[in-house]
């Protein structure tokens, strides 16, 4: 793996995914509907039928829903929508409302809504993609690798692989590439989120503020991840 990383760490995102694409088949991008869109609009250009997938926790803002739709009908792609396991989420809320995040912190609520469909989504795959990068949290994502054996969620002696062809992006070059290729955006971008999650749980950031500070922002861990890529915390 580090001789693959060696090779790809001076190369663009499209060449990363290139590489994804020529090793997998069976392989589906994960797609937030944030500005991850740019890997998105990336992936469709060097592969019109790849798979992608969004986890939909149930408190995704409503400008997300309509953005979902508006990327599903601007590239012509289908967009596959991954819901919460009925029984835990019905045992969730009725055991603790729908609000326990703000009490005893936001783990058990995104390990429902968020950890476990995509657990079972990724056992089906031999390999994903996130719009994950170096300069979206510097406590925990400072080192993410273009592509890793994800050890959270490989089972058995199959090695689920992730690429994270935007790892050595800033943010500014990801919003200089969707403005100069008309990429569409989620309008809540223009309204002061950088970081978007879901709606309970993410707020627009003020002056000089990193954009991680408008996740979860009432918890005081440094390390704050929701699950998705626990081997960020662990390593
Ligand atoms: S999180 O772990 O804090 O929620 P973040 O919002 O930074 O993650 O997004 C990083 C990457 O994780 C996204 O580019 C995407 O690949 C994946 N991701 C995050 N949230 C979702 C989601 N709701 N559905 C699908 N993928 C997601
Ligand atoms: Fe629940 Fe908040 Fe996690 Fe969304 S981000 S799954 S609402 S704790």
């Amino acid at each position: 793996m580090e001789d693959i990383n060696k090779e790809l760490e001076d190369k663009s995102p499209q060449d990363v995914l290139g590489y994804a694409f020529k090793k997998f088949s069976n392989i589906a991008i994960s797609f937030s509907g944030a500005e991850d869109v740019a890997l998105v609009d990336m992936a469709i250009r060097i592969n019109p039928s790849v798979s992608i997938f969004i986890l939909d926790t149930g408190r995704l803002h409503a400008e997300t829903h309509i953005f979902i739709e508006q990327v599903r009908k601007h590239y012509c792609v289908n967009i596959e929508v991954l819901f919460p396991d009925t029984n835990q989420l019905q045992k969730l809320v009725s055991e603790k409302g729908f609000f326990s995040f703000y009490e005893d912190g936001h783990k058990e609520c995104c390990s429902v809504r968020k950890v476990e469909p995509l657990k079972k989504k990724l056992s089906t795959l031999d390999a994903w993609v996130t719009g994950q990068r170096r300069d979206q949290n510097p406590n925990t994502r400072m080192h993410i690798p273009l592509v890793q054996k994800d050890s959270q969620f490989s089972f058995g002696d199959n090695d689920l692989i992730k690429f994270n062809p935007l790892a050595t992006w800033s943010s500014s070059r990801v919003w200089e590439y969707i403005r100069s290729e008309n990429v569409p955006y989620n309008p809540l971008h223009d309204k002061g989120f950088i970081s978007l999650g879901c709606e309970p749980c993410t707020k627009p950031v003020g002056p000089n503020q990193h954009e991680r500070e408008g996740r979860w922002w009432w918890e005081q861990s440094e390390k704050k991840e929701c699950g998705l890529h626990l081997e960020n915390v662990n390593d």
